[in-house]
């Protein structure tokens, strides 16, 4: 058979494939159902400490990139301005509260940088993993961003989350999703993949939201929070009539192309991801890594190995735990998925497996 044919029936086989590979690693509905109940028991035991406080779900659980058993991340919104809250205080009382009242194991960390309290329920027959959340206080940023991703999600379900849903499920087989250890969180794999289809695929496959501006006549749209501009264009109904991608790339020759570019083009020595403005440089701002500080600053060297611009808090990097040999491990399985997928196997189901053992 030619080759130009062979190739095709196997980017058709892959695209197929991923599909399948994805579908029975959502989560069930049964298991939404159990976390939205636990969210409103905690919620409800939280107002007897604040009658204002409103307790919210953000990244995996709302942003249509959750897979199945994942944890749950909350955060607790305190509505009443005057009330005085300090949120290390406040998450040791939530931890007084919640051990007296749930069967959770409660362990509150008041005084983190970002103070949380990390809740887990044991694994029973109805829950046999069990749950596991973190609870924040008062970060209104991460609920803007979560809505951001999920905005860009529906405008092209079948691609979006077929792609980020596959990357986060590689990622933490390939051992590169540890934050902890030096490699990156989902969320800095998700706006790679989002960036990859906002500016790098010509034509795009999805457009920049954070630019498109609404069709009235006023000045550049601005929603400050916490001094940053959150806006994004969140008309989902408009986008859908107005917008359509003339990019017809399946999901396959998609995934293909993210490997390829992250292996050979990104300049990742000098260049920014930013999904908000495109490629940048860490020159520009002022994220250089490379000087020489001397051996006690090896960690501020270590930060900017990465750099991925948060959509809001611009001057936040959210690769920065990603270490010099935390990058070279990234590259290098960039490197081998896109051997493995170019070397064109009879079957992409086998190719699919190979790269995610
Ligand atoms: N977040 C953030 N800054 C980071 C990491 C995370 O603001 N450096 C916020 C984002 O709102 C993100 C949420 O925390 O959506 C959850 O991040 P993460 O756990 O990395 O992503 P999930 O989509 O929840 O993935 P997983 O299923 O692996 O938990
Ligand atoms: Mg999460």
């Amino acid at each position: 058979m030619h080759p130009g044919v062979l190739h095709r029936r196997f980017l058709n086989d892959l695209s197929t494939s991923l599909f399948s590979f994805v579908l029975p690693l959502l989560p069930t509905s049964e298991e939404l159902n159990v976390k939205e109940e636990v969210r409103g028991l905690i919620e409800k035991l939280i107002k007897t400490l604040e009658p204002s406080a409103r307790l919210l779900s953000f990244g995996s659980s709302c942003n249509s990139f959750g897979l199945r058993n994942s944890d749950m991340d909350l955060v607790v919104l305190i509505d009443d301005p005057n009330a005085t809250i300090e949120p290390g205080n406040f998450v040791e009382s939530m931890a007084t509260l919640l051990e007296r009242e749930t069967n959770f194991n409660v362990k509150p960390l008041p005084r983190a940088r970002i103070p949380i309290l990390k809740l887990e329920l044991a694994p029973s027959p109805a829950l046999p993993f069990g749950i596991a959340c973190d609870i924040g206080i008062e970060n209104r940023l991460a609920i803007e961003n979560t809505r951001l991703l999920l905005t860009y999600a529906t405008i092209d379900p079948a691609r979006v989350r077929t792609l980020v849903l596959f990357l986060k499920v590689w990622s933490k087989r390939r051992r590169i999703n540890s934050p902890y250890r030096g490699t990156l969180s989902s969320y800095g794999f998700t706006l790679m993949v989002l960036y990859f289809l906002v500016h790098v695929k010509q034509p795009p496959v999805l457009p920049n939201l954070q630019r498109i501006m609404p069709m009235r006549p006023m000045e550049e749209e601005e929603v400050m929070l916490e001094g940053k501009n959150v806006y994004f264009f969140d008309d989902v109904e408009t986008l859908r009539r107005e917008w359509s991608s003339v990019n017809f790339e399946s999901v396959g020759e998609l995934l293909i192309d993210f490997f390829r570019f992250f292996s050979h083009d990104f300049q990742f020595n000098n260049s920014v991801l930013s999904l908000r403005a495109g490629q940048l440089t860490k020159e520009s701002k002022g994220w250089v890594n490379d000087i020489d500080v001397g051996g006690l600053n090896e960690m501020a060297r270590d930060r900017n190995r990465l750099c991925i611009e948060d959509p809001f808090e611009i001057t936040y990097n959210v690769a920065r735990t990603v270490t010099k040999d935390g990058l070279y491990t990234i590259r290098g399985e960039f490197m081998r998925a896109t051997r493995i997928l170019t070397q064109r196997p009879d079957r992409a189901v086998l190719a699919l497996a190979e790269l995610c053992r």
